[in-house]
């Protein structure tokens, strides 16, 4: 009989990261191991780490200096770096961090279980941070990881071709390369069965699936993912502007799964910055992509990411960001500060912006957009709202009171991106509110991150929005 192991997984970074942790997870298990719910507890510590700002590779190296003094009172522990970080950094690693026992880089994932496995026999070092310079044509098979949940994420293409002269991402996760739609299918086919109802397919740039291997456009897998019964959401990030096809848009009217949300990353809204961002677009081009998406589609949401004090970035620069943010008038913004990246084009520019000022512009950025959402979110109120419920909203997690269950907060989301919490009338029944169930629900408040209301009396299922069916029903 296997030995039952504990592992405790810290994961830093994307949905990316997320969506590997869950493949490690998965790779283990059939060699004993079980999640720790804290690292004193674990045989096994893995720190799978992102490096897309200077923040985050602090943030892993400062947690692993953390695990020095349990390795000390344990011996035994096997301590390792996944990620990107590991992948950047490789043997490195070990000279600033001694007690480390292994680095497996970004594209070497499904050889974890056999080094983890080398090192418990030998007490060595492992290092792999293996790039394959062309990948496989379909691109990693993973096998779908059935701990449970209602909204997964499944990465159906890995890599970046991209080279935003900022940006890290092509040299730590290589090429782009994108997995079979039959693959894709097949996984999330078996996330179905498993009890999940909302996926989120994701890819650095998803516009540009399939198009280097002939395997169809993303429009054409979305068509393939929707026809999966008893899936009820499909969502998708990132979209690179340059690469948003008229079809893609077309999707978002045609296929009511796909829920009513695009993240966008526009960047900056300066056309010389977009160049020397190689971001391949102006700001009129994305404007119009906008335009274009709103046209399809009227009550789309739309999110982005933008860089602040990018090298050279002067106040008119920016001036053309803030009016770009006003224009849109996104329901959702991820600002950054720019931060100089090893091997990036723009390290090397040598007209940088000082931390003060893009602080500044950072803080003046998020102040417009939290007065945006606010009106955007307010004119919710008073509206009835899908929500796919996920669980016990983290407020109340699950306490019951006198009344019963459904006095609990509950948590999902709107069909676009908004975070919901509400309450259900007492009558209501397990069969109709569970992680999982559609529920309508009267939005009474409008917070500055979330909306808060109290489920509607469920109706007959013809009371659901056009786009989606009820679970229950
Ligand atoms: N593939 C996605 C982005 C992945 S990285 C896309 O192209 O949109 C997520 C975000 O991190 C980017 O959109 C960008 O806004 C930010 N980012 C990337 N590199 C950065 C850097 N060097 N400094 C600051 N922010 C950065
Ligand atoms: Fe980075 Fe640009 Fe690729 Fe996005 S598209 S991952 S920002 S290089
Ligand atoms: Fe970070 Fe790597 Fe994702 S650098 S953002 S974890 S691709």
């Amino acid at each position: 009989m296997i030995k039952p192991k504990k592992i405790y997984l810290y994961t830093i970074g994307c949905q990316m990261n997320v969506y590997d942790s869950d493949q490690m997870l998965a790779g283990l298990a059939p060699m004993g191991y079980e999640q720790a719910d804290a690292p004193e507890k674990a045989n096994l510590i893995l720190v799978n780490t992102c490096t897309i700002r200077a923040k985050a590779e602090q943030k892993a190296f400062s947690f692993l200096g953390r695990l020095g003094e349990l390795k000390k009172k344990k011996t035994d522990l096997i301590i390792g770096v996944t990620g990107c970080v590991a992948q950047q950094e490789g043997a490195q690693i070990f000279k600033r961090m001694p007690h480390v026992d292994l680095v497996v880089g970004t594209q070497a994932i499904a050889r974890l279980p056999r080094i983890v496995q080398k090192i418990e026999a030998k007490r060595c070092r492992v290092v792999d941070v293996t790039m394959a310079p062309v990948q496989q044509k379909q691109g990693p098979k993973p096998q779908a990881n059935l701990q449970g949940g209602i909204t997964r994420f499944v990465t159906i293409m890995t890599g970046c071709d991209n080279y935003c002269t900022y940006c890290v991402v092509p040299y730590v996760r290589g090429r782009e390369t994108s997995r079979l739609p039959s693959d894709i299918v097949q996984e999330i086919e078996t996330l179905v069965g498993a009890g999940v109802r909302e996926v989120t397919l994701l890819g650095q740039n998803v516009n540009s699936y399939g198009q280097k291997e002939s395997l169809g456009t993303f429009a054409d897998l979305l068509q393939q993912v929707h026809a999966i019964g008893g899936l009820q959401r499909i969502r998708f990030t990132t979209s690179h502007p340059k690469d948003l096809s008229e079809a893609l848009m077309r999707s978002f009217a045609s296929l009511p799964k796909l829920c009513r949300h695009i993240h966008l990353p526009v960047q900056s809204g300066s056309d010389r910055i977009l160049k020397r961002m190689n971001r391949r677009y102006t700001q009129a081009a994305y404007l119009d992509k906008v335009a274009r998406l709103r046209d399809w589609c009227p009550d789309i949401e739309i999110t982005s990411d933008i860089i602040v004090g990018f090298p050279g970035e002067s106040e008119a620069d920016f001036q053309a960001t803030v009016d770009l943010i006003e224009q849109v008038a996104y329901d959702g913004l991820f600002v950054f500060n720019y931060s100089d990246r090893p091997r990036t084009p723009a390290a090397t520019f040598d007209d940088k912006i000082s931390r003060k000022i893009s602080k500044r512009r950072l803080q003046a950025v998020l102040a417009l957009q939290e007065k945006i959402v606010k009106a955007k979110n307010s004119r919710l109120v008073g509206t009835k709202q899908t929500v796919l419920v996920e669980g016990f909203s983290k407020k109340q997690t699950g306490l019951f009171n006198a009344s019963g269950v459904h006095a609990v907060q509950w948590t999902g989301r709107t069909n676009g991106q908004k975070i919901v919490n509400f309450t259900c009338p007492e009558e209501t029944t397990d069969d109709q509110v569970q992680p999982g169930s559609l529920v309508k629900v009267k939005i009474e408040r409008a917070l500055a991150h979330s909306l808060w209301g109290h489920a509607a009396p469920l109706g007959p299922q013809a009371d659901v929005p056009k786009g989606e069916s009820s679970y229950a029903a």
